[in-house]
């Protein structure tokens, strides 16, 4: 399984914070936003990763994550000339996915639940159709839609409906079999001009392929989107992390413990990062053996 992480997008909604800096480099408190999305295909246990970033944020990519070395990882990067939709991860990916399965997660989601790492190791484990994730919210007119049955089948979803059938959202994680890789070729631009990753996986739904997931109520899912929700991001993860002594999406953390990386690889990050409270966690990790 391999996977892919799309930081595209213009992040006009942010300006002028994001005039001069790609969207998915602001910091959620602590970390870079970016760390968030990686930290859950971490915990998939997938270590084929491709970056998708805008041509001019490539250099700040290669700078903060590098060949992924540190996280026992195999980052590669690849442009997306212009921002024309989430499917389009899946033409620009064709050659680094080949013959394998891939698992997809927008650059801006932020997604946390106790159980996370044991839910996606059961889909890694599927293999077949496409897994999507829907998450309660109180505002579904703004996101991918899900009908879910009385069985938890997929009845239909639908991008941004202005009459919303559920408050279940499609959230920006997906995972898919080798199949994506054709259907994305086939797609025509939606009415906004981009290859919507709606289109994909109603051609997964057209197939009888296609699960729904819930993320249910100790979860959260977060946006980015807006100042407000930004800065509310960045206040959960305060909370959570100063209240348990525990971090969310500290990468060094989640490779250490996929055995990616060596107690040793462990500490030397720590001390890397030694004058801030992220390199004390990893050092009193590296020290307590690793132990969470
Ligand atoms: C995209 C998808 C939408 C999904 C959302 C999740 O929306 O098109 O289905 O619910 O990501 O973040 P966009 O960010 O393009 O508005």
């Amino acid at each position: 399984m391999k996977g892919i992480v799309l930081a595209g997008g213009a992040g006009t909604r942010l300006h002028p914070a994001t005039l001069a800096v790609n969207k998915q480099l602001l910091p959620v408190y602590d970390k870079p936003m970016i760390y968030y999305p990686l930290s859950v295909l971490l915990l998939a246990g997938i270590r084929e990763i491709l970056l998708i970033s805008s041509p001019e944020s490539m250099e700040s990519y290669r700078r903060l994550l590098g060949t992924g070395e540190a996280y026992g990882i195999e980052l590669s990067y690849a442009e997306q000339p212009r921002p024309e939709g989430i499917a389009q991860a899946f033409v620009i990916g064709r050659d680094f996915i080949g013959g394998d399965c891939a698992a997809l997660v927008l650059g801006d989601n932020i997604f946390f639940s106790a159980n996370l790492r044991e839910q996606l190791r059961a889909i890694v484990e599927r293999r077949r159709g496409a897994t999507i994730f829907a998450y309660h919210v109180d505002q579904p007119e703004r996101y991918g839609v899900v009908e879910i049955g009385s069985a938890d089948e997929v009845v239909d979803i639908v991008e941004k409906p202005k009459s919303p059938r559920s408050n279940w959202a499609v959230t920006g994680l997906y995972f898919y079999d080798n199949q994506v890789l054709d259907i994305a070729a086939g797609l025509r631009p939606s009415a906004r001009g981009e290859l919507e990753i709606t289109d994909v996986n109603k051609a997964y739904l057209a197939r009888g392929q296609l699960t729904v997931e819930r993320l249910g109520r100790g979860a959260a899912w977060l946006d980015t989107g807006t100042h407000d929700s930004l800065l509310e991001a960045g206040e959960f993860v305060r909370t959570l992390q100063r209240r348990q002594g525990l971090a969310i999406a500290c990468l060094e953390e989640i490779a250490f413990q996929n055995g990616f990386i060596d107690l040793a690889a462990l500490e030397a990050r720590g001390r890397m990062f030694e004058k801030t409270a992220y390199g004390a966690y990893l050092l009193r990790l590296a020290r307590g053996g690793g132990d969470s």
